[in-house]
């Protein structure tokens, strides 16, 4: 298909938008309004060409066969400058002194397209004061152009639903859940709308005053440069005024950095520019990350005020009796060295151990495991992985084979029906929750969320299943079995490529729906719906987290998941296969690197001979034969006095390990203990030296996100004070030991990884340039693998395999003293314990403190109101937090986030854990609640974006604004085409 644009024939792609075409050509026209990755809004009408005669909006016309687009026509023309023209009149041209004027502010630049000298429509102030009430950003009305593409973004993008344009109104603006204050809304920060205004009128608070030469000048000052500037304006003309813009917009080029680095959060993988003026961070800019294109979340748009914290470690520490002394970095890597070395000669090396961090980056978890193994000798190495992900690891490895998502995000929004167990998607991973929420919202698909809580995912869903805790094994199995004996199952795929059938079958024998109901208090219609939908969807993703593997269940449950997408055929296509949803920004990848005691890189087992054989070629040592002991044992291994040292980055162990008080109370029991930190966080006050690392922007390297996506990140700023990369300090205490390593940058550790990996053997960090990215397993060719199983399984005959599991009791039950259930998680604001989100003002300011969650069931029969102070004790510790009475959580059952550094969760919970891979079983706890007499507020602030009230609607409605008396199209014989 081709069509003639400007009388250049031009040949157009699938589905291609006319607009898409004609930018696709380098012609240009004015586009105020369209952005590529939220699709038309038509509310701009500067787009309009002239198709056949008749004028359209380009962005709203799919191109078509044939098609004749003048895009510079006198009437198209003349429409396009009306269309400009009326969107001046909402927005004052300062550009001299505006932070946006970086060169890609929209209405400028269009200004400068169109080459306007002088507006026929004057400008006109809106009647509404700026709102400066969120922490984070501020609109200002009396600039907004009425584009709408921020109500787009949160309606249909990010789906929060807060914003909307008054388009009745005699002058309409942006509102907030229909008129709030930003700050009193049920906006949640994620920064959407900022990103994606074309103008000033949304900004970051971080940019005002701070990215132009004038623009910190005093207000008083400013509106009169601005006054003099609209002064002028009339004799001069705009052109004068936007050059003299540019030169300044220029100026500002030398002095502002935008780098690319990658979100340091959550496993979603985030990329974007970070946008800096010496240290300071003026915005996250989001453009076409592979992962989120524009989108983030309040962390990663927002949460980086840690980064540039008085209180970050910026010398190394040196224990001396009950305090810490400051020291060179000479006389603290000597300790350190002269520590290891001392204990391995006394004790052996496997009284040592190694917990790399999932925050840090592959190079670095590479280079930690390689000291453990190479340079002292022990296989005791292990990151936090095993808190979280390792039991889904195992259900995946057991019965297809690889241990990561089937596929990627972008599977997870088109699939038919996408099934949530045990995540609280839309908090622990926003970006990705945002394709669910949008692809249900606007595309038909269906949602089904298996939940304690009725969170926001299990709120939006088709059905919401409570099942009790630690059955969801039960009913999974049930509605398979039951999809097995209605016919239901996916024969066909089941022959041709899964083993173990028969076996499988026969294991099912005792989850009927009848037991599946009564275990796990499910209404037996609920079973036979979900089994149905799950049957009849075209494409199933089934996304999975912590609310699945923190049990003593954990592996099989995740096998259960598996198992029964082998059984609907929903692997080997696109929009289909299994999500086990990765918690930290690197946790897949610190695994995939070797921080394991079982694996070398790529999870290669430390215990074959032949692979053993080729490390040890190529680091020139004999490496131990037999798997070391994984974090969980470590602590056991500590009490017994086995382990007598570790060396620990980036991990606050003694606050995210289950049963809290016994992992303190080991690492007080080391002889020699090693922290790298960028805090003095609580575990490093267990610590004899603690040495000063830096965040992720003060480094280079890779990050593995949860779609198995390996992602560069570049160095935003120098090490703050003489913090140093952990990979340098890793290296440093490596050759401190005789090791001889001679890496001069990540890059280099990187091709030594590859040759010895074959799952990673193409990357080079040429491939992962910039924005591009690969996702595992990577060929030496660089072909990499969006989508796994799309040729054969990860088994020696090609086929999956099916994997019976049993059922058992969770641990920690329920008894008369005992009587309350504790689930624990994340909160959207908070990054685990806090040590990070803490740092960042506005999320202290919105989320100040945790709180338990109370079913209103509870609080009326025990006098409970929300502020109360209360007592948790369970069988391993105590808390004391205020109550939070909510629907979202059910009967006795109660909640905890786990953003605490003073009042943990994990004091509570316990050391039971999941059977095959000793990640605790965070989620099995029992508490006895008593009431504490003092009262305060809400620990949930009213400014707490749960407290505001959504208006969703289906993006910005343009059709108001056309029914407006005052609306005329611009141009004459104006094609109205509907796209929605
Ligand atoms: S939730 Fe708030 S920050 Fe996010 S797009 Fe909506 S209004 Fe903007
Ligand atoms: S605030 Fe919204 S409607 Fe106003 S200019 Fe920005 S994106 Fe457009
Ligand atoms: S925390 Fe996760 S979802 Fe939020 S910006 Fe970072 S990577 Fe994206
Ligand atoms: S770009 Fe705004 S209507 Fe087309």
């Amino acid at each position: 298909m081709s069509a003639t644009i400007n009388d250049s024939s031009q040949e157009i792609l699938p589905g291609e938008r006319l607009i898409d075409l004609i930018n696709r050509t380098g012609t240009r026209i004015p586009q105020v309004c369209y952005h590529p990755q939220l699709g038309p809004i038509e509310t701009c009408d500067t787009c309009m060409v002239e198709v056949d005669g008749k004028l359209i909006r380009a962005c709203a016309a799919l191109a078509t066969d044939g098609m004749t687009v003048l895009t510079a026509s006198p009437r198209a023309d003349a429409a396009q400058r009306e269309a400009f023209d009326r969107i001046l009149g909402n927005h004052l041209l300062y550009c001299t002194v505006c932070d946006n004027n970086n060169g890609n502010c929209t209405v400028h630049n269009t200004t400068g397209l169109l080459r306007v000298e002088h507006q026929a429509i004057p400008y006109k102030p809106k009647p509404y004061e700026v709102d400066m009430s969120n922490p984070f950003y501020r609109y200002d009305p009396d600039q907004c152009i009425l584009c709408g593409r921020c109500v787009e973004a949160c309606q249909n993008l990010e789906v929060n639903e807060t914003l909307s344009i008054t388009w009745e109104n005699p002058h309409p603006r942006v509102v907030w859940d229909g008129g709030a204050p930003i700050g009193e809304s049920s906006c949640v920060s994620c920064g959407h709308c900022v990103t994606v205004c074309p103008c000033n009128a949304l900004m970051e608070k971080s940019m005002l005053g701070e990215a132009g030469y004038f623009t910190s000048l005093p207000k008083p000052s400013l509106d009169g440069m601005i006054d003099v500037v609209k002064g002028i304006e009339p004799e001069l003309g705009d052109g004068a005024i936007l050059q003299l813009s540019e030169v300044e917009a220029a100026m500002r080029e030398s002095r502002t950095r935008r780098t690319k680095t990658v979100c340091t959060y959550c496993g979603v993988g985030c990329s974007f520019d970070i946008w800096t003026k010496d240290r300071h961070i003026l915005k996250v800019e989001p453009a076409n990350g592979p992962a989120n294109g524009v989108s983030t979340c309040i962390k990663g748009k927002f949460g980086w005020d840690y980064v540039n914290s008085p209180d970050r470690l910026t010398k190394p520490l040196i224990r001396e009796g009950n305090r810490f002394r400051e020291a060179t970095w000479d006389e603290a890597l000597s300790l350190v060295a002269r520590g290891f070395s001392e204990i391995k000669a006394a004790t052996g090396p496997d009284s040592l151990a190694f917990i790399s961090s999932s925050k840090c980056t592959n190079e670095e978890s590479y280079l930690m495991q390689k000291l453990a193994r190479a340079v002292i000798g022990t296989n005791n190495m292990d990151n936090c992985s095993r808190y979280c992900q390792a039991p889904a690891t195992t259900g995946l490895f057991r019965t297809v084979g690889y241990g990561g998502d089937s596929g990627s995000i972008s599977d997870v929004e088109r699939a038919g029906l996408v099934l949530i167990i045990g995540s609280n998607t839309a908090e622990s991973h926003p970006v990705l929750a945002t394709r669910v929420k949008r692809a249900h919202k606007l595309h038909g698909q269906k949602l089904i969320v298996a939940d304690l809580r009725e969170n926001e995912m299990a709120a939006r869903a088709d059905v919401f299943l409570h099942p009790r805790p630690g059955t969801d094994l039960v009913w999974l199995s049930a509605i398979t079995r039951y999809i097995f004996d209605n016919g239901l199952a996916d024969q066909a795929f089941i022959d041709k490529w899964v083993n173990n059938t028969a076996e499988y079958r026969k294991s099912l024998d005792s989850f009927t729906l009848e037991m599946a109901s009564q275990r796990c208090g499910l209404p037996i219609e609920t079973l036979t719906r979900i089994a149905r939908m799950i049957a009849e969807a075209d494409s199933v993703c089934i996304l999975w987290a912590m609310g699945v593997t923190q049990h003593t269940m954990g592996s099989d449950t995740s096998t259960a998941i598996s198992n029964l997408l082998l059984t609907t055929g929903n692997y080997m296509k696109p929009g289909t296969g299994a999500y086990p949803l990765r918690g930290h920004n690197n946790v897949q990848g610190a695994s995939d690197h070797g921080a394991m005691p079982n694996y070398f890189p790529g999870y290669q087992k430390v215990d074959d001979p032949a692979i053993r054989a080729r490390f040890e070629k190529a680091w020139n040592v004999s490496l131990p034969p037999k798997p070391g002991l994984d974090n969980h044992q470590m602590i056991d291994a500590i009490h017994d006095g086995r382990l007598k040292s570790m060396y620990v980055f980036g991990e606050e162990m003694s606050l995210v390990d289950s049963n809290a008080n016994y992992v303190a109370d080991a690492l007080s029991k080391l002889d020699f203990f090693v922290m790298q930190e960028i805090f003095f966080s609580e575990t490093c006050r267990f610590a004899d030296v603690i040495l000063p690392a830096t965040p992720s922007l003060e480094k280079e390297g890779t990050f593995t996100s949860t779609e198995r996506r390996i992602q560069r990140l570049y160095r935003v700023f120098e090490p703050l004070g003489e913090s140093r990369p952990d990979w340098e300090i890793i290296q440093d205490i490596a050759n401190r030991l005789g090791a001889g390593w001679k890496y001069e940058h990540p890059s280099q550790i990187y091709e030594e990884i590859a040759p010895l990996t074959p799952l990673m053997a193409g990357v080079t960090y040429e491939r992962l340039e910039g924005y591009k990215t690969l996702q595992w397993p990577v060929a030496e060719d660089g072909s990499d693998q969006p989508l796994l199983y799309t040729k054969e399984f990860k088994f020696p005959d090609g086929k999956a395999t099916f994997f019976p599991v049993p059922w058992s009791e969770p641990s920690d039950q329920q008894n008369a003293q005992y009587d309350l259930h504790l689930n624990n998680g994340r909160l959207l604001e908070h990054f685990h314990e806090g040590n990070m989100t803490y740092r960042t003002e506005g999320i202290r300011e919105k989320t100040p403190c945790t709180f338990v969650e109370i079913s209103p069931e509870l609080a009326s029969e025990r006098g409970i109101e929300s502020g109360r102070w209360v007592e948790l004790i369970s069988r391993y510790g105590q808390v004391r937090v205020q109550a939070v009475v909510t629907t979202r959580v059910q009967g006795k059952e109660l909640y905890m986030p786990m953003n605490s550094v003073e009042e943990p969760v994990n004091r509570l919970t316990s050391s039971h854990t999941d059977k095959v891979t000793h990640t605790p079983a965070y989620k099995e706890t029992s508490v006895q609640l008593n009431l504490l007499s003092s009262i305060g507020d809400n620990p949930l602030p009213r400014t707490n974006s749960r407290f505001g009230h959504p208006t969703p609607q289906n993006g910005v409605e343009v059709e108001r604004k056309w029914k407006r008396d005052d609306y005329r199209q611009p141009g004459d014989q104006l094609v109205q085409i509907q796209t929605r």
